[in-house]
């Protein structure tokens, strides 16, 4: 039986959990940086009785996107992708952060979007990082939206003297994130597809464990002590909204940005999380 082909970059607990809940009778072409980790979560997923295949392949290079594109094509036409791929702050410096979590997402999004099949739907995941920062101009969300991919990184507001630390660029690359897919899902309805994103709170993950371990560690874990929820999230909590916005119940969502965050955005801005002046 041919299948339809569903790519998943990022072979970490968010993206796992997004890949069981709609992957089944796909071929899912699994991307990592980590080939140990592509391997481990596709050992995972085919003892589950999904069919996967895990690939080398780097989201901060287009040569690399374009390669894992052209591999997943080989088995069919590609209806879905999920982009669970990306770096915190506390794992790498801040030409990393832009390079992977910005530049790299925005190109898949754009190289995907030339190939996705009539009905298909994409989910990328930001974070609530991007909501933490001051608005930016109008005119900055334009550029962040709609600059093309390979000039985005020029922009005077992603020099290094404009950023103060990682989490800056972090919160940047997230914010950068949501602008894209709204551009993007433009371009993707003319192909009959839709493209979401989701921008999670604390989930637990190695990419937040290693959060708690470093230096924002109790910064992190007072978040969730004072958020609503009073708890992080799981990756199968994001894998609720995933569905939802992936499966013909999210047919008339696109474009759209979905904050699961225990209510840790809200509690910031109106709440005991809220920084003292
Ligand atoms: N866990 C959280 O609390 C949280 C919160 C908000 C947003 N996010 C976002 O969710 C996404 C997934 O994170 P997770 O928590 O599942 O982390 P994870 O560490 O479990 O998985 C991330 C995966 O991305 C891979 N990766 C890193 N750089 C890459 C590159 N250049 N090319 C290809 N793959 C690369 C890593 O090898 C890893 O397997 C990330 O974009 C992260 O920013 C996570």
């Amino acid at each position: 039986m041919k299948k339809d082909v569903m790519i998943l970059t990022g072979a970490g607990q968010i993206g796992m959990a997004i890949a069981r809940r709609i992957g089944f009778e796909k071929k899912i072409v699994i991307g990592d940086k980590s080939i140990e980790n592509a391997q481990t979560i596709s050992k995972i997923m085919n003892d589950a009785g999904f069919d996967t295949i895990p690939i080398e392949m780097d989201l901060s290079s287009r040569e690399s996107i374009l390669s894992l594109i052209s591999e997943a094509r080989k088995y069919g036409e590609i209806s879905a992708l999920i982009n669970a791929a990306g770096v915190s702050p506390s794992q790498a410096p801040i030409e990393t952060i832009l390079r992977v979590d910005l530049y790299g997402t925005a190109v898949l999004l754009e190289e995907v979007g030339k190939v996705i099949a009539t009905g298909g739907a994409g989910v990328t995941i930001s974070s609530q990082s991007g909501f933490r920062m001051p608005a930016l101009t109008p005119k900055q969300d334009e550029l962040l939206a709609t600059t093309p991919a390979e000039e985005l990184l020029s922009l005077d507001m992603l020099q290094p003297e404009n950023i103060r630390d990682t989490l800056h660029a972090y919160q940047l690359a997230k914010r950068c994130n949501e602008k894209r897919v709204m551009a993007e899902s433009v371009k993707w309805g003319t192909r009959g597809a839709r493209l979401n994103d989701i921008a999670p709170g604390i989930i637990v993950t190695p990419l937040a464990i290693d959060e708690f371990n470093g230096i924002r560690g109790d910064f992190y874990k007072n978040m969730f002590a004072k958020c609503p929820a009073g708890r992080p999230g799981t990756a199968d909590e994001v894998a609720n909204v995933a569905e939802l916005l992936m499966s013909p119940a999210g047919a008339f969502i696109t474009g759209s940005t979905i904050l699961i965050d225990g209510g840790a955005t809200a509690s910031y801005y109106y709440g005991p999380l809220k920084p003292q002046e």
